[in-house]
């Protein structure tokens, strides 16, 4: 049967409006809207303890942490990162004139594979930029091991990992720096927004004043910066949402568990990894979809689903190596692993508030269209 209402990949986690109206009248009498005021200072005392980081700025988003926090490392040359992942990684080397470098990614788990970031090394690198993509956490020991061996920084994109942690520490904690995203469609929001978490205070000084156009006192601007402060609604939501974001990710993991009970056993569709060591966040349920063993590809399950009113997302096609704006500058079949699962990968919806028995549904569809 058909869905009577759309469900989308994913539907924003709100609080209790009562909570938010609550801050709402603390800024209507403050009269402080933005630039780092009490809520900006309340959001991310409470974000340092729940990622455990020693330090953290927060953004008006995921990308504007990513982009300057390359911006405040002084990098040169080449960055070596995934393809794998959404717009914002690449895009962020490349708008700091960088060069990005594709390794390929890990057949298991979709993150960057260590042996191909260390064949992409040159005398140009500067830096390495993998993603925790879907929550998933990188090969956290050999990279930092292979920036030991060659002198080069980590970055990380954390944006998919708000929670996540590897051996019972923050994924906040891996790399010279890890930047999240606070976006609507993320496990964790405010609204739109995000933050950059790190150790070096240095660091941290110029990374804060390039959110602010580089101003350094009234009488001094000593960087190109960017505007990028977040606002006090929206840490007030954030401060909301960081309440109730461990129900959210109980909740998301008994979906998943639904999910899992469908579709683990039917050949031809391989499932996220659980990965040891791991506690995750249930952040998103990608499946890859192998059609000469499942008797249906990635695009017709997609459709199937879309005529019973789901719709699903093919995260992440296309690779950014592949994108037109880069005008057939990098080589996708040099990233085969990458290529190969961008092409059979669909992300089906999963939220805190999808019921189990419409996630049930969901799975059906997808099995219904192989053919066992
Ligand atoms: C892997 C990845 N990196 C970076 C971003 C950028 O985050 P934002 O949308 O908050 O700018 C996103 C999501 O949007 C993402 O999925």
């Amino acid at each position: 049967m058909k869905f009577t209402k759309q469900i989308f990949v994913t539907s924003p986690a709100l609080p209790p409006i009562e909570e938010y109206v609550e801050h709402l009248k603390d800024i209507w009498q403050s009269r402080q809207l933005t630039n780092m005021g009490r809520f900006h200072q309340e959001f991310q005392t409470a974000l340092i303890s729940y990622l455990q980081t020693e330090r953290i700025d927060l953004f008006t988003n995921g990308h504007m942490a990513l982009e300057l926090s390359l911006q405040a490392l002084n990098l040169t040359g080449e960055v070596v990162t995934t393809p794998f992942t959404f717009a914002s990684t690449t895009h962020a080397i490349v708008r700091n004139g960088l060069t990005p470098v594709f390794a390929d990614i890990k057949p298991d788990d979709f993150t960057i594979d260590p042996k191909s970031i260390e064949e992409h090394i040159t005398d140009r690198t500067s830096a390495i930029m993998p993603v925790h993509v879907y929550g998933n956490v990188c090969d956290v020991e050999a990279i930092e091991k292979i920036a030991k061996k060659y002198g080069l920084k980590v970055i990380y994109d954390a944006a998919h990992a708000f929670g996540v942690k590897y051996k019972n520490k923050g994924v906040a904690q891996f790399g010279d720096v890890s930047c999240f995203s606070f976006h609507a469609t993320k496990i964790f929001h405010s609204v739109e927004g995000g933050a950059a978490t790190f150790t070096d205070p240095d660091f941290g000084r110029r990374l804060s004043r390039l959110k602010n156009f580089g101003i350094k006192s009234p009488d001094c601007v000593d960087g190109v910066g960017a505007n990028a402060k977040m606002n006090e609604f929206c840490a007030a939501m954030g401060l909301c949402n960081l309440r109730y974001v461990d129900e959210e990710i109980k909740k998301r993991k008994k979906i998943t568990e639904v999910y899992r009970e469908i579709l683990s056993p039917i050949e031809g569709i391989a499932l996220n990894p659980v990965q040891k060591d791991v506690t995750p966040n249930y952040a998103y349920f990608p499946v890859v979809i192998d059609e000469r063993q499942f008797g249906a590809s990635r695009n017709e399950v997609m459709e199937a689903l879309a005529e019973n009113g789901v719709v699903a997302r093919k995260y992440f096609y296309p690779l950014t190596n592949t994108f037109d704006c880069f005008h057939g500058e990098f080589d996708a079949a040099e990233t085969p692993v990458a290529l190969h699962t961008a092409k059979r990968v669909l992300t089906l919806p999963l939220y805190g508030s999808l019921s189990l028995d419409d996630a049930k549904r969901i799975g059906e569809i997808v099995a219904g269209c192989g053919v066992g």
